[in-house]
């Protein structure tokens, strides 16, 4: 089997596993000390977190790998490279796993574990970064995705190294300064992560309507721009708090919102320009597109209201926070990731196995994300609403009250789960002979 697709099936599975850490936290909020003994939230939090985190930028760069074998037509000088890459990610995750569940922690937030695990995963980008240089070779007259693949791979190189630049002296002095610089580089990475799923968003989407129009338009290149622009300026919001310069938050909101709003035009016109049949062959990938298009407007919403700055300043820390992280990595970024897995997986090309199957799976994550965002929503204001109160009620009597949300907080999200995992059974009953045979 291909590499590419190989970091594909270790996504998934890493998936698979922050769900599990998934239901379990919402099970402690809804049950406060379950299971605290063997697994407390303190772990179960960044267990669920960094699985997730590491499907997004697992599926990335196995999608891009693999588009980039397409596109360039198995033009890779060094494959040696690749493997290198997998073996590297494969070796730290289930390290870092164990040191989470054993409670050795000592990184920051998102990425929790001892500093040193870093060391692969900073390796293992090097070498996926030769290869694209030694892939493409020529950077002139590429379309619009072989530049966004190229920022992604270089700014997270960046701004990963700049999430640990704490670890300096110089850098740990300056309370303020140390956490700007944090939330700045986990922006950033944000953004760049970001640069690798459009850009094959957009690659997929000059595949299924087999022209290059959307990859070499002017809104294609205009949304380039606008997206290097954001991932360099637009993490203003995450230090609200912290009394930095105020032009900062200024500048950096301004265009934050910008990128969002121009993806959403391009898969808006690419659907209209779409013939019916073509629509059909390619069912799978497009009604992945289709959700995360209106993720896009639904996130678009809550970016904008976030970003008032009074608003934001009450919100800030509550489960709204919560609810547009994880609204935007599951509606927009696992969305997109998933249709690029049907791409690759799902053999729309031949007659679509267990129709029935894949249909329950895609409308249960869907409904189920709707309510779980409500919840966290509900909660969250609901929590921004007491912390504006003058009169305020005792923190516990608040919590009490928040408990419906949180029960069907974590309903939802047990269905959304079950979601994906009917997923995963599908692409497994459309594989199976494939990968008994070994043809995959
Ligand atoms: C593709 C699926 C998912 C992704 C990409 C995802 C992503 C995330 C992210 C990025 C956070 C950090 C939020 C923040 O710090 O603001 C988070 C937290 C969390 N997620 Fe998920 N999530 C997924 C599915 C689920 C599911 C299905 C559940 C529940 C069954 C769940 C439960 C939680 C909980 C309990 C937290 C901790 C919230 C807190 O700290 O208060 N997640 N998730």
């Amino acid at each position: 089997m291909e590499t590419s697709k190989k970091f594909i099936l270790l996504a998934l599975t890493v998936l698979g596993l922050g769900l599990l850490f998934g239901i379990l936290g919402t099970l402690q909020y809804v049950f406060p000390g379950f299971l605290k003994a063997a697994v407390s939230f303190e772990k179960t939090r960044p267990l669920h977190v960094s699985s997730v985190v590491f499907w997004i930028i697992l599926a990335a760069v196995g999608v891009v790998q693999h588009y980039l074998n397409e596109h360039f037509k198995n033009n890779a000088k060094y494959p040696v490279l690749v493997k290198i890459q997998f073996w590297m990610f494969l070796s730290a995750i289930p390290i870092i796993m164990v040191s989470y569940l054993m409670g050795v922690f000592g990184g920051r937030e998102y990425w929790e574990f001892p500093p040193v695990l870093a060391l692969p995963i900073v390796i293992g980008w090097i070498a996926f970064l030769i290869h694209f240089f030694t892939s493409v070779r020529q950077l002139t007259k590429q379309p619009v995705y072989v530049w966004m693949w190229l920022t992604g791979i270089v700014f997270f190189l960046i701004t990963f190294l700049e999430s640990y630049l704490w670890l300096i002296p110089y850098f740990r002095q300056n309370i303020i300064g140390d956490m700007t610089v944090q939330w700045k580089s986990y922006g950033s990475m944000v953004g760049s992560w970001n640069m690798l799923i459009y850009g094959s968003g957009i690659y997929l989407m000059d595949k299924i309507s087999e022209d290059n129009k959307s990859s070499s338009s002017v809104t294609a290149f205009l949304i380039y721009s606008l997206g290097l622009f954001n991932l360099l300026f637009n993490w203003g919001h995450h230090i609200y708090s912290l009394p930095t310069a105020p032009y900062i938050r200024y500048v950096s909101y301004a265009v934050s919102m910008t990128e969002l709003l121009l993806f959403g035009k391009i898969i808006y016109q690419w659907k209209s320009s779409l013939s019916a049949a073509k629509k059909y062959r390619h069912e799978v990938p497009y009604k992945f597109l289709l959700a995360a298009d209106i993720w896009v407007f639904i996130m678009l919403g809550q970016a904008i209201v976030m970003s008032i700055p009074a608003f934001n300043l009450y919100t800030h820390g509550t489960h709204v926070t919560v609810a547009h992280s994880m609204g935007t990595t599951i509606g927009i970024n696992s969305m997109l990731l998933m249709a690029f897995v049907y791409d690759i997986f799902g053999n729309t090309k031949q007659q679509f196995i267990k129709p029935k199957l894949f249909k329950k799976g895609y409308f249960l994550i869907n409904a189920s994300l709707l309510v779980f965002w409500l919840s966290l929503m509900t909660a969250g204001i609901l929590r921004a609403a007491w912390q504006m109160n003058e009169k305020q009620n005792a923190f516990s009597q608040m919590m009490s009250s928040l408990t419906p949300f949180f029960i069907s907080f974590s309903v939802s999200g047990f269905t959304l789960a079950i979601g994906f995992y009917i997923l995963f059974r599908h692409l497994y009953v459309t594989n199976r002979s494939k990968w008994i045979h070994n043809e995959a």
